[in-house]
């Protein structure tokens, strides 16, 4: 019933509604994760919607940022399931198809900020961004990181800012 693709143009009105339900309609100025996505586009390749017959239900997206000024990595977010498809694994799925994706073009690492329990099972440790520094802090725990290539965010340290595009 449910099935996963790539965002089309034609989703973004959707998309932002579901966003809106979300995160609340003043989530650019409120998100901290937000203020890593001004002036900068998601990368379409790691763009996904989950869609029904003629709906859209869920929305994940994955944007460029630098650590240190010169180490690209990926910021993961947001993810967003409607409020009639939570909880029966639509989140789960979206993720894993995206890491993946993520995986075989060769990306090295992703950052998130969200609650810890959910990506856990996906390899995020809070301990993997403990040196990497947020335009504001977040709440404990939630500023997590999972490498991809193994090795490539351990020991790193410094800010973490939009990738120019
Ligand atoms: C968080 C969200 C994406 C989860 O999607 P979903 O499709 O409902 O979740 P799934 O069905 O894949 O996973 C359900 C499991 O995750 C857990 N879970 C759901 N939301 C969670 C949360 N915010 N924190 C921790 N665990 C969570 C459920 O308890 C459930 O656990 P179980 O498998 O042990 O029963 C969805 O609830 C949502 O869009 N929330 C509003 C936006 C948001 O908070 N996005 C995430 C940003 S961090």
């Amino acid at each position: 019933m449910f099935q996963v693709t790539p965002e089309r143009p034609g989703d973004l009105p959707n998309i932002e509604k579901l966003l809106d339900q979300s995160f609340g309609t003043d989530r650019l100025q409120t998100r901290v994760a937000y203020s890593l996505r001004l002036d900068v586009a998601p990368l379409p390749d790691l763009c996904f919607v989950m869609r029904g017959p003629n709906f859209l239900c869920a929305s994940i997206r994955y944007w460029p940022v630098l650590i240190d000024g010169d180490k690209p990595c990926l910021l993961l977010g947001p993810l967003a399931v409607g409020q009639a498809w939570r909880g029966g694994g639509l989140g789960k799925i979206l993720l894993g198809h995206s890491l993946a994706r993520a995986k075989v073009l060769g990306h090295n690492a992703v950052l998130v900020i969200g609650d810890p329990e959910y990506y856990q099972p996906f390899d995020f440790t809070a301990d993997l961004a403990a040196n990497l520094i947020l335009p504001r802090p977040v709440a404990p725990g939630r500023f997590q990181g999972c490498e991809l290539i193994p090795g490539s965010l351990a020991g790193m340290s410094g800010t973490v800012a939009p990738a120019p595009q």
